[in-house]
């Protein structure tokens, strides 16, 4: 997995990629392959919607993913294809509404490791003082701890080892799972959260072995090899592999009737080219 050699403060990372070139869609898939993420700038003129069906048709990720919190009768509003992220004193989202920072998540509380595979955030408006968008390349970090410390490592995989509960008002649900995971191709895959969803099980695995991986995890996320704040413009959009990059947000603040507003589309699918699809 080349993801795995990434360096972060390579000064290209966050480099957009513009939408219009023809070959635009093999960039990104291979952007992606490399890094996780990737900015594309958007010019085309349309309502952002049109504009994320594009991306997603170019990358060939099918329809937009719900996921499972979001298909119950209590959290339905929610449930959109598209999800408008912006302040909202009115809507009690502890995620979209809000203008405070989020801590490292990957994105499907309930959903299981792996099943949410692509996010698009496109921007509408920046924020008018922070918002950066954070990615933190926890698989990296992982595949540093299965060296140094693979005791640690094999903790973060047990099954039991992280649980995560809604923290949405009037639904209380929870899912658990491994941290990381191992496909048969041994391909990595990630559900590292690190917020206020999560009950850590410090009695999987070797003993001390979780402690010693979160506290591993907790140092790599502010190493910049592994680490980068990416402020998106009006008109791009981050593209990331939600089941392989952890990610989190600055907080902000907004200017009155001028709030920052992003859009968001989830995909059970890999971006593809080709005739493989
Ligand atoms: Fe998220």
């Amino acid at each position: 997995m080349q993801q795995l050699q990434a360096d972060f403060r390579d000064p290209r990372c966050a480099e957009p990629v513009d939408f219009a070139e023809h070959d635009a869609p093999d960039q990104l898939v291979h952007i992606l392959e490399e890094r996780g993420f990737a900015v594309v700038r958007v010019a085309e003129p349309g309502p952002p919607d049109a504009k994320v069906t594009s991306l997603a048709a170019a990358l060939r990720l099918g329809n937009p993913y719900i996921p499972a919190l979001y298909r119950y009768a209590e959290t339905k509003d929610y449930s959109a294809a598209y999800s408008d992220i912006r302040s909202d004193t009115k809507d009690r989202h502890p995620g979209f509404s809000t203008t405070t920072g989020q801590a490292w998540h990957v994105d499907g509380l309930l959903d299981d490791i792996g099943d949410i595979r692509t996010t698009i955030l496109y921007c509408v408006r920046a924020a008018h003082r922070g918002g950066d968008t954070l990615l933190f390349n926890s698989l990296a970090a992982f595949a540093e701890l299965r060296e140094t410390d693979p005791a640690a490592a094999e903790a973060l995989l047990d099954p039991k080892a992280l649980s995560r509960r809604s923290t949405l008002p009037d639904i209380d649900v929870s899912n658990t799972g491994p941290v990381f995971a191992v496909d048969e191709a041994g391909n990595l895959a990630t559900r590292y959260t690190d917020n206020d969803t999560c009950t850590w099980n410090f009695s999987v695995g070797p003993p001390g072995g979780l402690h010693r991986a979160l506290a591993f995890l907790r140092a790599a996320s502010d190493n910049p090899r592994y680490r980068l704040a990416v402020r998106l413009a009006p008109g791009e959009a981050l593209i990331f592999r939600n089941d392989r990059l952890s990610h989190g947000r600055h907080p902000y603040k907004d200017r009155p009737n001028a709030r920052r507003h992003l859009v968001r589309a989830l995909y059970a699918n890999v971006p593809t080219r080709g005739q493989e699809g």
